[in-house]
């Protein structure tokens, strides 16, 4: 059972029918990316408890699988002590869905290197954290994803509205923000991170990307970093991922920055920016989030060459969603495009991604860039 049914959820769906899976695809709304492909379908506020529990016990599936952060999690706690086994723990998605609790884990239990935070429940409380951390600052709600409610701090004067856009930006009754020191990195990435049921915890090359208010815009891999860098990712990497548990794929997301490896947050499930492995690796995220869950071996993960993913958004709100320039945009070798399949669109949503493969990452990112500026999504 599948909790979020977007695009990676869609993904999700077709790696687990190749390996012979039935999958029902949950969501807050109908004929999403992942219910198109899926053998059943449910739509349901899967932030409600008792909806929640509902459905899984409808269907009592071997496992669920969280495609999304907002989820009931007390009742996956729930769910998970009546034997139904939640990807990675029911623990780990509760833990991931707060930034607070993520970077107490990292930083205070494990002391892994973060940005310096603090966290306030107050705007008088964010005030006095500005005033000991200095500026610029990054404000964020504890709950949210994508970039939502997020600021950037220049001065103490901003910080009042900083605390407003991000309490009205939260997600549920959280009012709590965490301030994190801006790091001014060279470069950041994701390390698929993969804890199997036998066998060692392994990484995919390291996937490096683009972000605009918090949301990918671009991915590439392998990204350029130094043997050093890299090991330190993969320790870190390993080290909360032995914390958290359980079995599945994680994106773990550092800043580079000289020789400074920080870490910065991680997701228990495949990543955004991990689309970009549909074109580069032997196995995808997806298919190696499912070999994981499954306990199917995993006996290599090889890069074809390099290459790059840019994502194909829409420009206006459009109620009957169609695409013009495919033709043109596969015009190349070694492209390809997804059409998620997302029924409507609003100014800015994600709709598909164009993934190119090439001799090296320059070329590999301009072909992808081309083939995404060829498509146009328009109102039927
Ligand atoms: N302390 C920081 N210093 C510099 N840039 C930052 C910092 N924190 C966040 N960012 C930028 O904002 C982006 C989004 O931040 P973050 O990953 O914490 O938010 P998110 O809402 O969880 O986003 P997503 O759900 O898309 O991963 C980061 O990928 C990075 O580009
Ligand atoms: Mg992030």
């Amino acid at each position: 059972m599948l909790l979020g049914s977007g695009e990676l959820g869609k993904e999700i769906a077709i790696a687990a029918q190749r390996l012979g899976c039935n999958v029902i695809a949950c969501d807050r709304y109908a004929n999403a990316p992942a219910m198109q492909v899926a053998d059943y379908f449910e739509v349901l506020d899967m932030t409600n408890e008792n909806q929640l529990q509902l459905i899984i016990r409808k269907h009592n599936p071997d496992y669920v699988v969280p495609e999304i952060e907002a989820l009931a999690v007390n009742t996956l706690v729930e769910i998970e002590k009546e034997g139904i086994e939640i990807i990675p723990t029911a623990k780990t998605t509760a833990i991931t869905m707060n930034r607070d609790q993520i970077r107490d884990l990292a930083h205070k239990k494990l002391g892994i290197k973060t940005a310096k935070f603090a966290y306030a429940s107050n705007a008088k409380e964010l005030v006095a954290v500005g005033k000991q951390m200095g500026f610029p600052l990054i404000v964020k709600p504890v709950m949210s994803s994508s970039g939502k409610g997020q600021t950037l701090v220049h001065d103490s004067k901003s910080l009042e509205l900083a605390w407003e856009t991000a309490i009205a930006s939260a997600r549920g009754k959280s009012r709590k923000v965490i301030a994190e020191e801006f790091i001014d990195f060279e470069l950041e990435i994701t390390l698929l991170t993969i804890r199997q049921r036998k066998g060692e915890t392994l990484f995919c090359q390291p996937i490096g990307h683009e972000q605009k208010n918090g949301d990918y815009q671009c991915s590439w891999q392998p990204a350029e970093l130094n043997k050093k860098q890299l090991s330190l990712a993969q320790s870190m990497a390993h080290q909360i991922t032995q914390e958290l548990g359980g079995v599945g794929l994680f994106g773990v997301e550092f800043f580079i920055s000289g020789d400074d490896v920080i870490f910065s947050e991680l997701s228990p499930r495949p990543h955004d920016t991990g689309l970009v492995t549909l074109m580069s690796q032997n196995l995808s995220e997806f298919e190696l989030h499912l070999r994981a869950i499954l306990g199917i071996p995993i006996p290599e993960i090889t890069l074809q060459d390099s290459s790059a993913s840019r994502v194909i958004l829409s420009n206006s709100s459009i109620e009957s969603v169609a695409y013009r320039g495919i033709e043109k945009a596969l015009e190349e070798p070694n492209t390809s495009v997804l059409i998620f399949g997302k029924p409507d669109s609003k100014k800015g949503r994600r709709m598909g991604v164009a993934l190119s493969r090439a001799k090296n990452i320059q070329e590999a990112k301009l072909k992808a860039d081309k083939a995404a500026k060829a498509i146009e999504v328009f109102e039927l």
